[in-house]
């Protein structure tokens, strides 16, 4: 038997907000510890004192979740410092594995013993430093960075390549079906593997940064990368760097973190790290280029390019590397202390 919590917040004391937030809540345990439902033998809910419109168990049992299996709730006391309207849950599962428990909406847990794994998701747009700041900020704390554009990269690298018609969602997915993409670290440098072969220069190529984004539009390739990049976090405390990291890959993270700074600032970071490998590049064209990856991976139907509602937005427009990290170790310690 195992047993996985959950933890979520209402904005106010409603049926409506209550049924929400339920639903979410036991759709993203469901997901992330790939269960069916009728694995879930009981549910057991509790909420703080100051929520009343409805039974967090009834909104479960109407969002289809143990029609068989029993359902309680019950309503905490009043806890001095405790978060306020709060549901939680806890629930009963009839094999033996290693539980996701989740937390959302600020929703935080409250017993150390039960995170033993740090997570940080640091969200942007392209050029805003993620990758830069991700990999110092692992590197400071001694845990993992997984920079999921690269994934994706590797994805657009492997379409570009093979002739398939980047625009053929159907063709794209099936090829990229039959493509095997790893994660390797070597000296706490990540290296990513196309098929076995060492591809992190090659997706650098300002022509994959484009068919990245094109690729990562598709529904079908989001998904099997989120799997992949929820099961590497599952394993080891660690920083992912991304688009959709706090909204969709890791709700739950400990600490989120949305990192942005102006185009033509983003545009001139790229310009410098390009040429300073040796790429001839325009800037005019590096900007545009930009701009329309921005547009592309924000409106997107698909876990787009979003602040997440918890996450911390820092413009680092004016800021340099080691102030972006210093302003993020002070959030990290005040979350994880
Ligand atoms: O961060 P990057 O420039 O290496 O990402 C390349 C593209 O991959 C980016 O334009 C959008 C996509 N991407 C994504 O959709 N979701 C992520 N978590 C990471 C990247």
């Amino acid at each position: 038997m195992t047993i996985i919590r959950g933890a979520t917040t209402i904005p106010e004391d409603s049926a409506e907000e209550i049924k929400k937030a339920v639903k979410e809540m036991l759709e993203q345990i469901e997901s992330r510890n790939d269960l069916k439902r009728d694995e879930m033998m009981s549910l057991v809910f509790t909420s703080t004192s100051d929520i009343h419109s409805y039974y967090p168990a009834k909104a479960a049992r109407e969002a289809g979740f143990a029609a068989s299996g029993s359902l309680f709730s019950a309503q905490e006391p009043d806890i001095d410092g405790g978060l306020k309207l709060c549901i939680r849950v806890m629930i009963f599962v009839e094999k033996n594995f290693e539980p996701q428990h989740v937390y959302l909406r600020g929703a935080r847990h409250l017993r150390k013993d039960l995170k033993p794994k740090i997570k940080i998701a640091i969200d942007g747009p392209s050029g805003s430093g993620k990758s830069t700041l991700s990999k110092a900020l692992a590197r400071r704390l001694g845990i993992a960075h997984l920079d999921t554009g690269a994934m994706y990269r590797a994805c657009g690298l492997k379409v570009l390549d093979s002739g398939v018609d980047i625009r053929n969602e159907t063709a794209v997915y099936d090829l990229l079906l039959g493509v095997k993409i790893d994660i390797s670290y070597e000296n706490d440098e990540q290296h990513t593997l196309l098929d076995g072969v060492d591809v992190s220069e090659a997706i650098r190529k300002p022509q994959v940064a484009m068919a990245a984004s094109t690729v990562s539009t598709y529904r079908s390739v989001r998904y099997h990368l989120t799997e992949k990049q929820r099961e590497i976090a599952g394993r080891m405390s660690c920083v992912l760097d991304g688009r959709d990291i706090g909204t969709f890959v890791l709700p739950e993270a400990d600490v989120k973190i949305f990192l942005t700074a102006r185009p033509e600032v983003r545009a001139k970071r790229r310009f410098d790290e390009l040429t300073a490998k040796g790429y001839a590049v325009d800037f005019n064209e590096l900007l545009k280029e930009i701009m329309r990856r921005d547009e592309q991976d924000s409106t997107r139907a698909t876990a787009p390019l979003k602040k997440a509602d918890d996450a911390v937005e820092i413009d680092s427009s004016s800021m340099t590397a080691d102030e972006v990290l210093e302003a993020i170790m002070k959030i990290v310690k005040e979350k994880i202390s």
